[in-house]
């Protein structure tokens, strides 16, 4: 009866081996105890087998080593189970841990989108771009001469006074400002192109305005200019028409009113009739009808002769138009500061 104990040997691991997973194993340092005292390569109980198996008699050999081998694989397959266990357990503790419930539905990523006055902007570009246009642009740290004296205001003139104008440096030659209007780069622009010269420029400017429902110390303006030989006024009218019809619908309706702008002759101040009420009155249009809605005119020939142009050769127009003015219109906003507090709440409407 030799070979009993060796049988049992082979019982006795297997059993040892249920009673331990019976037990359960519920930690990492349990797992691995349990693993090093079957598996271990130096004193696990299921190599130990095989080295017993070595000790015995040939004909023993082959039924003992069956018996073995059933054996370990048993217990490699149920460690390899409690692997996976131990490792969802760890896992969805983790998950507790940072307070993950995996059975939340997901949250969809909200995409972000442009603000409502780069969309106006966009707009006006891309109406332009069209008609041939390019985009100009001009420093907003300018220079009196530029903003001002270039652009025929006189040295008295009340847009000049510091009540609307930030002044950054008036000791220097020309004093600096921030600019109170893209007109400027009209300017910049004659000097540097010559003619023929079609372009618009977007651009932020500056005012000394306290800030309420319609002002803002900084907004944003589209200024347009072409100059060419034989620009005329129905080149104005016919270039400002189709971009208010562009942006506000076809069936707008433009009218032209004289008023006084230093550099232009003659200059205007151009209406719509209102969108909202179609002409009848109503809040937007303050019962009028109609809505004031740019600047424009013939470029002075005073300001084209200054630029190196000949004014009987060359004429042109301009116009200037604010970016917030539009918005304001184009979405029913009721108050400029909207546009610059960043509630996610209002710009989520665009
Ligand atoms: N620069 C003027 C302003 O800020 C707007 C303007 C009026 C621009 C007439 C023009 C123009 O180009 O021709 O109020």
């Amino acid at each position: 009866m030799a070979e009993r104990p060796l049988d049992d040997a082979v019982e006795r691991v297997l059993a040892a081996f249920r009673e331990e997973v019976g037990r359960g194993v519920s930690s990492r340092s349990e797992f691995e105890r349990v693993k090093g005292r079957f598996l271990g390569r130096e004193k696990g109980l299921v190599p130990a087998l095989f080295v017993q198996l070595k000790s015995l008699p040939p004909q023993k050999r082959a039924s003992f080593g069956a018996r073995a081998n059933a054996a370990k694989v048993e217990i490699e397959n149920a460690v390899a189970d409690l692997a996976s266990d131990l490792e969802r357990a760890e896992a969805d503790s983790r998950d507790r841990a940072a307070g993950v419930d995996v059975t939340l539905p997901g949250r969809r990523a909200r995409p972000g989108g442009l603000h409502p006055l780069t969309l106006v902007r966009r707009r006006i570009e891309d109406i332009f771009l069209r008609m041939g246009y390019s985009i100009a642009d001009g420093p907003e740290v300018e220079s009196d001469f530029h903003n001002f004296e270039a652009l025929n205001f006189p040295p008295e003139h009340p847009a000049r006074d510091t009540q609307d104008t930030l002044l950054l440096d008036r000791k220097a030659r020309s004093p600096l400002l921030l600019r109170t209007h893209t007109s400027p780069v009209q300017i910049r622009e004659m000097r540097r192109h010559g003619a023929p010269l079609r372009i618009i420029v977007p651009g932020r400017v500056y005012r000394r305005d306290e800030v309420d429902a319609t002002h803002s110390p900084v907004f944003h303006q589209v200024e347009g200019l072409v100059v060419d030989r034989g620009i005329s006024m129905a080149d104005l009218k016919g270039t400002v028409t189709t971009f208010l019809g562009e942006l506000f619908g076809r069936d707008t309706h433009a009218r032209f009113i004289p008023t006084f702008f230093p550099f232009v002759e003659p200059g205007m101040q151009v209406n719509i009739d209102c969108f909202i009420c179609r002409g009848v009155g109503c809040r937007t249009c303050h019962r009028s009808g109609w809505i004031e809605i740019l600047g424009a005119g013939m470029v002075h020939p005073e300001i084209l002769a200054a630029q190196g142009y000949d004014p009987e050769r060359y004429t042109g127009f301009a116009f200037g138009v604010g970016v917030e003015r539009i918005a304001l219109l184009r979405y029913g906003v009721d108050d400029i500061r909207h546009f610059y507090a960043n509630d996610l709440r209002f710009l989520r409407q665009f």
